[in-house]
């Protein structure tokens, strides 16, 4: 099965992506954490994209689509996906389309996780993730069970998004409301749209999920 997780900065995609990889065995494919990736490494996407996301504004279309195609296209994906973060735009969602009428996959289902915009600054502002492993955690809604050290794999390394303040949430709220917030609408055309409601506990997030996949 293959999905999209759309919602704004701090919804929870990236929290019920990473529950739902390891449940599912659905591959995470989260655009964010690629270019993450690329800016680290230092490579030419990264170098283009690293000031873009510190503004909180949207990487170029034709660098994203690039990006996407090649990971969808590795043999992983076979067994399912859920995308993170893509797409993002008309461009982008109009370029999956296309990319997967070419590969003869299919998308089963797109889901709005609906929440309340003043609840996600203080979201973002207090997430941190596991240095070593990525695992996201949160200052008030889920700190790791001994202080300081990663349940999953044990690291006393965290890290923090630079892009994750409340000025830069203005700029990837704006974004979010102008270029995504559209694809409602197209989805919904599409007959793949179901909601559910990101601001409930993280588990009851999860189980709507589930059942929205059970149903598909
Ligand atoms: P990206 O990394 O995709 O950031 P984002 O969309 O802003 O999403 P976040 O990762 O901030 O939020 P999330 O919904 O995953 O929330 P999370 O689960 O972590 O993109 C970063 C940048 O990269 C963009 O600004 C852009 O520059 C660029 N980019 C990426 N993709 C692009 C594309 N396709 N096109 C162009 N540019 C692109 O949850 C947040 C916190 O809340 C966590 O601490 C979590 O523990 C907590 N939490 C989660 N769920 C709950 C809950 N139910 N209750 C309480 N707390 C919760």
């Amino acid at each position: 099965m293959n999905i999209i997780l759309l919602g704004p900065p701090g919804a929870g995609k990236g929290t019920q992506a990473q529950r739902l990889q390891t449940d599912v065995g659905m591959v995470q494919l989260s655009t964010g954490d690629m270019l993450r990736a690329a800016v680290k490494s230092g490579s030419a996407l990264g170098q283009k994209a690293k000031d873009i996301m510190d503004a909180g504004k949207l990487v170029p279309d034709e660098l994203m689509v690039g990006l996407i195609e090649d990971r969808i296209a590795q043999p992983d994906c076979a067994k399912g996906f859920i995308l993170d973060g893509f797409p993002r735009t008309e461009a982008q969602a109009e370029a999956l389309d296309e990319m997967l009428a070419r590969t003869g996959k299919k998308l089963d289902r797109v889901i709005e996780m609906e929440v309340d915009e003043q609840a996600l600054t203080e979201r973002v502002v207090g997430r941190f993730t596991c240095a070593r492993c990525g695992t996201g955690y949160h200052d008030k809604f889920k700190r790791p069970r001994v202080e300081g050290v990663c349940d999953v794999c044990g690291s006393k390394e965290f890290s923090r998004r630079k892009d994750d303040n409340a000025e830069t949430m203005k700029t990837r709220m704006a974004a979010y409301r102008a270029q995504t917030e559209p694809l409602l609408p197209y989805y919904r055309a599409k007959g793949v749209l179901k909601t559910v409601d990101g601001m409930a506990a993280m588990d009851e997030v999860y189980r709507q999920i589930r059942a929205v996949l059970a149903g598909a």
